[in-house]
């Protein structure tokens, strides 16, 4: 088979960064066409950044970089410092990028590669708020069409919340965007805090990272290790989760990870639960089911591929 053309639509954040190392680890099963960078985790100019930081981290500088929104579609920008540090890949000292952004907006490109490629061809794998892929949906209706899948890290059923109670911080951030992703008729997968939280990254498993011994395992292992404390003060877990990571692990070995097509609906107006991923896991609505949500995962399987993968760059 040949490999998946994917655009992987990011707000690096230290875990967006190891989604990106393995997928530009595995050539032979993912084509990144493009990086497309969101305002989220950090400010745009940080993501648009720290996306090239890791391509030229990975020796691929020559992977496209574009950037996109600066902001969700109709509300003040919400970012998480306070998880990923003040630029967002806080823990290695990794050198500013020389490769520019590419000319244009990100909208506009996946726009423009959706139309350019034959249908069905070009996966779409958003890691961040979804307000660049909800514009382009906007703003092309002919895409949605088009798109093969759509692979999202995002939402939680079980896990309830990590920004707020009741929400995940990707569909926090833009709840109207994750409406119009989840009402557009796209097959969607979605990686939800469930299965996100069971892929964490404990000593043994940063320890393996280190002793790659390249400068990808070393910043691997140090991102992790900046990256946990957060998740081990507030939930007393083992290590830092890897929630992105899933989406392109999902990409290379789909046997890894088990869900339910269910239907999944956004809370887009409660001021309590804004941004609630409402997942009919238990098959209570007539509701039709319109995404593959994720709720568990062989992590040792998961980390077993993510080293050797990482071991290749
Ligand atoms: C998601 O939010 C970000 O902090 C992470 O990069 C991930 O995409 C987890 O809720
Ligand atoms: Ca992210």
């Amino acid at each position: 088979m040949p490999p998946r053309k994917i655009i992987i639509d990011t707000d690096p954040g230290q875990d967006d960064a190891v989604a990106i190392l393995l997928a530009l680890a595995s050539p032979e099963e993912i084509d990144v066409i493009a990086i497309t960078c969101v305002a989220g985790n950090v400010p745009l100019d940080l993501t648009s950044k720290n996306a090239r930081i890791i391509c030229e981290l990975a020796g691929k500088g020559n992977v496209p970089v574009f950037a996109g929104s600066d902001r969700p579609m109709g509300r003040a920008l919400v970012t998480a410092e306070h998880v990923h540090g003040k630029t967002g890949l806080d823990g290695p000292d990794l050198p500013d990028p020389l490769m520019p952004l590419e000319d244009g907006h990100a909208v506009d490109y996946i726009i423009e590669q959706l139309r350019a490629h034959a249908p069905g061809t070009v996966t779409l794998c958003p890691i961040g708020p979804l307000t660049n892929i909800a514009t382009a949906l906007q703003k092309a209706p002919d895409i949605a069409e088009r798109i093969a899948e759509i692979v999202l890290m995002g939402g939680a059923y079980f896990e309830v919340g990590n920004i707020t109670p009741t929400a995940e911080f990707n569909i926090y951030v833009d709840p109207e965007a994750a409406d119009i992703v989840f009402k557009s008729g796209v097959p969607i997968v979605v990686m939800p805090l469930d299965v996100t939280h069971k892929a964490l990254v404990t000593r043994a498993r940063n320890d393996a990272f280190r002793a790659i011994g390249t400068p990808v395992g070393t910043a691997v292992a140090q991102m992790t290790d900046f990256f946990e404390r957060f998740d081990k003060e507030k939930y007393g877990s083992d290590g830092a989760p890897l929630h992105d990571p899933c989406v392109t692990a999902y990409l290379i070995r789909p046997d890894l990870f088990t869900g339910r097509h269910i239907n999944v609906e956004i809370e887009t107006q409660s001021a309590l639960t804004l941004g609630m991923t409402v997942a009919d896991w238990w098959g209570v609505t007539e509701r039709a089911p319109n995404a593959l949500f994720i709720g568990d995962l062989d992590a040792d399987g998961f980390f077993s591929l993510l080293t050797e993968r990482l071991a290749r760059l």
